[in-house]
C-alpha cells in the first residue's frame, strides 16, 4: 500500500522530519516559512493528512477550501484554539492534539514567569544591560516573595496542576477554579472555589491555565482586575485572548497590578507595544513547550497520531464532537 501523503506545515526537530520522512510521503517545510493560507491551500492539493502548529490559522474558510482527499489535521499543539474543529468534523475531517507532552515544560515555564515577575527579573535586567547598575542598595528592586502567598489556578487542568505541584515546593498555598471541582487526589490540598470572584480575590499570584474559548476571552479584564488584591502577580501561559491588553496594561502602569509574566499574547508575535516599556512587565517569546525534549515530544506524538489514523484505528488524541 502506498505511505499516506501528509504536509507538515513548519519545519520539526531533525528526528520528527525523519520519522515524517520514513513513514509518510511528507511536504516538508525545510525553510521554515510562516505558511500562508495560500501556501497551506496550494500544498495540500492530492494531500491525505496535514500537520500543522499553532502559528496556521485553520478556519472554517480554509477547511471548506481543503481537498477532499484530506482526512486528518493533526496540530503540534495542546491547544486547538487556531482549528475550527466544527467545521473540520462537519466536513468528516478528523482532528487531533498532543496534550501531556508539554506539560512539565509549561509548567516550568510558568515558574519562571511567577518567579520573574515577583522579583523584578525584568527591570534588574535592564538595569544591568543599560549600565543603571550603580550599587546595592537595601531598599533597591524590592520583591516579593512567594513563600506563604496564595497562588490562584485559573484552570487546574494536567498544566495547572503540575504548576501547582511546583509552587507548592516554594511554599506557595494553591487556589482554584473550575466549572467542576476536581476530586481530592486531583485538588491535591488545594481550595476550591466556585467563581471568578472568590478565586481572584484569593490570589496573590493568578496564573491562567485554561483553553481559550468563547467564554474565556477577554476574561481578564478591568472588571475581574478590579477583583484581585493590590498588587496582585498575573501569569499567563495560556493563550494571549484570555487578556484584555488595555485594561493589563492600564493595571500594570497604575501599580493596581504589581506585575505580569507573559508567555502569550493577543496577536502574536506583534503584541501590545505597550506592554514593552513596562518595567513590572516580565516577557517570554512563546517558550512554554521549547525545549528539544518537549518539542520531539510533540512532534512524535502528532505523527503516531496520523500513523494510528491511516492504520485504521481510533488516534489516542482525537477530539470528539
Ligand atoms: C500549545 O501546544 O498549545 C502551545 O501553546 C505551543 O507551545
Amino acid at each position: 500500500m502506498s505511505r499516506p501523503r501528509i504536509l507538515v506545515t513548519r519545519k520539526l526537530p531533525a528526528d520528527v522530519e525523519a520519522r515524517a520522512l520514513s513513514h509518510f510521503a511528507a511536504t516538508l517545510n525545510p525553510d521554515d516559512r510562516a505558511s500562508a493560507r495560500e501556501d497551506i491551500l496550494a500544498n495540500t492539493q492530492g494531500k491525505d493528512g496535514l500537520l500543522v502548529t499553532v502559528t496556521d490559522r485553520i478556519d472554517a474558510a480554509l477547511i471548506a477550501a481543503l481537498p477532499a482527499s484530506i482526512r486528518i489535521i493533526s496540530t503540534f499543539s495542546v491547544g486547538y484554539d487556531h482549528i475550527d474543529v466544527a467545521a473540520a468534523q462537519a466536513r468528516g475531517i478528523a482532528v487531533t492534539n498532543t496534550p501531556d507532552v508539554l506539560t512539565d515544560a509549561t509548567a516550568e515555564i510558568a515558574l519562571l514567569l511567577i518567579l520573574g515577575a515577583a522579583r523584578n527579573a525584568a527591570s534588574g535586567m535592564a538595569t544591568l544591560r543599560e549600565g543603571r547598575w550603580k550599587n546595592w542598595a537595601p531598599t533597591g528592586m524590592l520583591g516579593t516573595e512567594l513563600s506563604g502567598k496564595r497562588l490562584g489556578i485559573l484552570g487546574l487542568g494536567r498544566i495547572g496542576r503540575a504548576t501547582a505541584s511546583r509552587a507548592r515546593a516554594f511554599g506557595m498555598e494553591i487556589h482554584y477554579h473550575n466549572r467542576h471541582r476536581l476530586a481530592p487526589e486531583l485538588e491535591a490540598g488545594a481550595h476550591y472555589h466556585t467563581d471568578i470572584a472568590s478565586l481572584f480575590s484569593a490570589s496573590d499570584v493568578l496564573s491562567i491555565h485554561c483553553a481559550s474559548t468563547p467564554e474565556t476571552r477577554g476574561l481578564i479584564n478591568r472588571e475581574t482586575i478590579a477583583l484581585l488584591p493590590h498588587g496582585a502577580i498575573v501569569v499567563n501561559t495560556a493563550r494571549g485572548d484570555i487578556v484584555d491588553d488595555e485594561a493589563l496594561i492600564e493595571a500594570l502602569a497604575s501599580g493596581r497590578i504589581g506585575a505580569a509574566g507573559l508567555d502569550v499574547y493577543n496577536n502574536e508575535p506583534n503584541l501590545h507595544p505597550g506592554y514593552l516599556n513596562l518595567p513590572n512587565a516580565f516577557l517570554l517569546p512563546h517558550l512554554g513547550s521549547a525545549t528539544l525534549e518537549t518539542r520531539n515530544a510533540m512532534g512524535f506524538r502528532a505523527l503516531e497520531n496520523l500513523e494510528v489514523f491511516f492504520a485504521g484505528k481510533t488516534p489516542r488524541d482525537l477530539l470528539h464532537p
